[in-house]
């Protein structure tokens, strides 16, 4: 019969990605925690509006990479392509702005693009994601992204450069916005790309971000948006700057750091690694200070991240995999029952191990035994399992001894 394969763009993940994806999951709420976060796990699919109206109906998340589709009863659903959404959609849902000023939620999980599979571009993905929601002070904005650093230092995470931006607002960004459309409008279009000449009309702002090399070469002398914020926007991002600076974080202004979901405001920061190929932006977010209202809620300013987790893994080793502590090998078909009862008191009593439930010669017990890794291999015969006890070999060093089965924990914890 055919061999039915994964979906592409979907991964299986073995041992070592396991381990090293619960590495950096558990690294997340060790420091998230220090910051006052707290987990909130939300629905992998939600409505299609909630991305619609909070992503933007513009943006090629929306337009080209969501798995949409209709459930029996002929509603749009789809799998998250990302986590703010839809932590958003929680917080309006169950009031929780009513019950404090400050929320600040972490998740972790995968999410869905519909995007061409290359090195560190997957259709199934997985985020760390963070939103603080509620402070509009620069100093929010400040803390999120020292948290980020932090965070990928504390994983080993080497040779990144920050990058930073400031989108305006609602005040100063439409009149940029016009500017930076009439001046796209007076270049010869023919030499933007057809994504370009769409989102020249649709969001202008996006095609400074374009990674073609002949729309970054027709608009290296666009007008840009940090010549144009507002008093209140330069002051926000200069205060940023300036705590930034006193923590001695290191970043670059990046002018044509747009980020591709129209939700931000101010803020927008991305952290790049140049050892990972073309897929490089390992993390990326900003404040979003209009998204809540956009699905709902109140008024409520915002501002967080996410790490792409399998780019963070492209950079990282994944950690040694734990020794197990015993091997059981029964040499007789008689022994095997009392083999069961021996491996579920060693595992109660704490120990980590494998019973092989096939009975075999002691040579190829032993060399079962040696391909495991334990540190301690527990052979059963006739003889243990008449006189009620184990033969444990210790595997460093050699030595075996037939141990009574009540005092085999022990022993085995006291590394005889
Ligand atoms: P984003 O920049 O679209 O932002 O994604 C964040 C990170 O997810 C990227 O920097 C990248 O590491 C990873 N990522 C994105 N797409 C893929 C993919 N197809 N395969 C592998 N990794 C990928 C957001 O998603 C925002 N929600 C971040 C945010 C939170 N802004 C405010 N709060």
């Amino acid at each position: 019969m055919a061999k039915i394969q994964a979906i592409k763009g979907f991964a299986d993940l073995f041992a070592d990605e396991s381990r090293l994806f619960t590495f950096l999951e558990q690294s997340a709420r060790t420091v998230f925690f220090r910051y006052g976060f707290t987990e909130l796990r939300t629905p992998l699919m939600e409505y299609t509006d909630l991305f619609c109206r909070s992503i933007g109906t513009e943006t090629d998340v929306v337009q080209k990479e969501m798995y949409t589709f209709n459930d029996s009863k002929g509603r749009s659903m789809s799998l998250r392509p990302e986590a703010t959404a839809g932590v958003m959609r929680a917080y309006v849902e169950n009031n929780v702005g009513a019950k404090e000023s400050v929320s600040k939620f972490f998740t972790a999980g995968p999410m869905f693009r519909h995007e061409r599979p290359q090195k560190g571009r997957m259709r199934q993905f997985h985020q760390i994601n963070c939103e603080c929601i509620g402070p509009k002070e620069p100093e929010a904005d400040a803390e999120m992204i020292s948290m980020l650093m932090y965070f990928l230092n504390y994983i080993g995470i080497k040779n990144i450069t920050l990058q930073l931006n400031s989108l305006g607002c609602p005040n100063c960004r439409p009149a940029y916005r016009e500017k930076l459309q009439n001046w796209l409008k007076s270049l010869d279009t023919s030499v933007l790309c057809e994504d370009c000449r769409r989102r020249m009309e649709t969001n202008p702002l996006r095609v400074l971000d374009c990674k073609n090399p002949s729309c970054k070469e027709a608009t290296k002398d666009a007008p840009l948006m940090l010549d144009h914020t507002c008093d209140e926007c330069a002051g926000h991002f200069q205060t940023v700057k300036n705590c930034l600076d006193s923590q001695n974080i290191h970043y670059e202004i990046n002018h044509r750091l747009v980020r591709g979901l129209d939700y931000y405001t101010r803020t927008a920061f991305e952290v790049v690694s140049d050892n990972i190929g073309a897929q490089g932006s390992i993390a990326g977010g900003g404040r979003y200070d209009g998204l809540v209202e956009s699905i709902g809620g109140s008024s409520v300013p915002g501002i967080g991240f996410a790490c792409g987790m399998e780019r963070l893994a492209l950079l990282l080793q994944a950690p040694e995999a734990p020794k197990a502590d015993f091997y059981i090998a029964v040499l007789d078909d008689a022994c095997r029952e009392y083999g069961f009862k021996a491996a579920q008191m060693l595992r109660h009593g704490e120990l980590c191990g494998t019973m092989g439930f096939e009975s075999r010669s002691i040579k190829s017990a032993m060399r079962q035994a040696d391909k495991s890794g334990a540190k301690y291999a527990v052979l059963i015969g006739s003889s243990e399992l008449e006189q009620h006890n184990l033969m444990i070999k210790n595997m460093e060093n050699g030595t075996q001894e037939a141990v009574p089965f009540d005092r085999a924990v022990s022993f085995i914890k006291e590394g005889k």
